[in-house]
């Protein structure tokens, strides 16, 4: 009694041929491209990945397909664990008909998705497609509806990441912008609306791919991507380290990896890195460096809106999402794309429970014309509604600059932060004394004998009353005034306090955060 050899010997012969024709893998593998199968390989942990609907065929009617065979309808979708942990797991193969959605290809994708949300499992997408299956039509199209659906409906609920390791055309690049991070692959990859022949046909202009549709336009222009990675082992290495950082859903805390004590050193060194004179620009980055654990720092969206920083770190062992100006680039003043990559990053981290530290020095939102008619009322409002309606525990460090409007959203206490450090050198005032002193003593200054003298008198006996920490703190609109040698002890301090915060609102249906 035994199960019939050419049973076994049968679903062998279906297996080879879903793992894809050996010609094509090669001529991926000669191109330096992975195949679907082998990124989810490279992804979890060896021998976890369980595939669902491998045996899917496809549903296109006509065009001489009834005798194609389009192995899982051009996706591969499963469970799997990554460093032990699970993840649900979307990867399109661009061998099966260029990795064209077809419905049976979008079902998965929708099921994997809806199976992700109900197991609490992060997902992972990587799109590498033609698109919408032309030969399938408006099924297709239906098809892409139910996978934006499962996005929306996955927002917030678990981390969405997506890798855009190949062509990403048309309504296709929706489901990665509906999702929180986008990591894409240098060269071989590209995401786009309209392509070059469109936009030409549509308006006469000459746009090439590497204006609008790479890694590098996408991370540093468009702001769409996230990372960059250099390949498609790169790429994995990326998604991996990332999820190092994130819980596997909003019902989990972040992995924290808490010391058996805290370390409760002070570090001279913080006090070395701030510049003397106020006018030279602290390096956010030195900072950074100093208060998070060594070698827990991972930057996101690092190309994007380089005045503000953002990224995620261990301090003392705890996750924190950490938000902070940098003076070196744009002085540090909030502009527009710096309000949208704030308020994502922060809206991030509410949802999936990490505290978030923000280190603050900025002169203001940035002036100009452009900015005011680009709408810098509108995305500025989107970091206010992000710190306001943050949940979890929130630290923020005035080191220097602390003017204004900037001042307020930059998770001041008055807006949402439940402990605010200021260094000694904090210049917590409206403005920048120069600017007050023209405006407060302008009748003076034009009757002063020598203007220029006067208006420098002025505008140090306003920053002698103003611009320091002292006013702000026997106002009670921050907690302490600490050196900066005291930073990361403080601050790791108050995050470990901070993390039985609970903090319960009103119900809504949504609120309206500014768009
Ligand atoms: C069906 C497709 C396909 C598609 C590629 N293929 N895209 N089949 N529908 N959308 C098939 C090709 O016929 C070919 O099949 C195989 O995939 C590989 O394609 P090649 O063209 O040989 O490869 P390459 O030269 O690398 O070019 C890749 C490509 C190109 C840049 C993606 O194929 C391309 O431009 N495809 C069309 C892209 C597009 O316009 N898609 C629709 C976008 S609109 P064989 O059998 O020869 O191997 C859209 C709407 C979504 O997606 C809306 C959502 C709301």
């Amino acid at each position: 009694m035994a199960i019939k050899k050419e049973m076994l010997e049968d679903l062998e012969r279906r297996r080879q041929l879903i793992a894809g024709d050996q010609s094509k893998i090669e001529a991926r593998h000669a191109k330096g491209l992975m195949t679907a199968r082998e990124r989810i390989q490279g992804l979890v942990d060896s021998g976890s990945f369980q595939e669902s609907g491998a045996h899917v065929g496809h549903d296109v009617r006509g065009f001489g397909f009834e005798k194609k065979v389009l192995p899982g309808d051009g996706v591969v979708t499963g469970l799997g664990l990554v460093d032990g942990r699970p993840v649900s797991v979307i990867s399109q193969d661009f061998m099966v008909s260029g990795g064209s959605l077809g419905s049976r290809h979008a079902r998965k994708m929708a099921e994997t998705m809806q199976q992700a949300i109900e197991l609490g499992n992060p997902i992972i997408s990587m799109n590498d497609s033609g698109g919408a299956r032309i030969q399938e039509g408006v099924r297709s199209l239906a098809g892409y509806g139910q996978v934006f659906r499962s996005n929306v409906l996955a927002s917030g609920v678990v981390p969405q990441i997506a890798l855009i390791a190949g062509p990403c055309a048309g309504g296709a690049a929706y489901s990665p912008a509906l999702m929180d991070f986008c990591i894409q692959v240098k060269k071989q990859s590209n995401m786009f609306i309209c392509g070059p022949e469109v936009i030409k046909a549509a308006t006469g202009q000459e746009a090439p791919l590497d204006q609008f549709a790479t890694a590098e336009a996408h991370a540093s222009v468009s702001g769409n991507v996230h990372f960059v990675a250099e390949n498609d082992q790169d790429a994995l290495n990326i998604i991996k380290r990332l999820l190092s950082f994130l819980p596997s859903n909003n019902m989990q805390d972040p992995p924290h990896q808490f010391s058996e004590k805290l370390s409760l050193e002070l570090d001279y060194g913080m006090n070395e890195i701030v510049p003397e004179e106020p006018k030279t620009p602290l390096d956010a980055y030195q900072v950074i460096e100093r208060l998070v654990d060594s070698g827990e720092w991972f930057e996101v969206k690092r190309d994007f809106a380089r005045n503000m920083i953002t990224g995620f770190a261990r301090i003392d062992g705890m996750v924190a999402g950490i938000l902070a100006n940098q003076p070196k680039v744009k002085a540090g003043c909030i502009d527009i794309d710096a309000s949208d990559k704030a308020a994502e990053f922060i809206n991030f981290c509410n949802a999936f429970n990490i505290p978030i530290v923000t280190l603050m020095d900025v002169p203001g939102f940035m002036p100009g014309l452009a900015q005011e008619r680009g709408g810098i009322i509108r995305h500025g409002a989107k970091v206010l509604y992000a710190y306001a309606n943050c949940t979890v525990p929130l630290v923020t460090v005035i080191m220097r600059k602390a003017y204004g409007g900037a001042y307020i959203a930059m998770g001041s206490k008055d807006l949402c932060a439940d402990v605010v450090y200021a260094w000694p050198t904090a210049e917590i005032a409206v403005m920048g004394a120069e600017g007050a002193a023209k405006i407060i003593y302008k009748k003076e200054l034009a009757n002063a004998a020598d203007p220029q003298a006067k208006f420098r008198e002025l505008a140090e006996d306003y920053r002698q009353k103003f611009s320091n920490p002292y006013q702000a703190a026997e106002s009670d609109i921050i907690t302490d005034v600490i050196s900066p040698a005291e930073t990361r002890y403080k601050v790791a301090l108050s995050l470990r306090s901070l993390l039985t915060k609970r903090v319960a609102r009103p119900s809504k249906k949504n609120g309206l955060s500014p768009l």
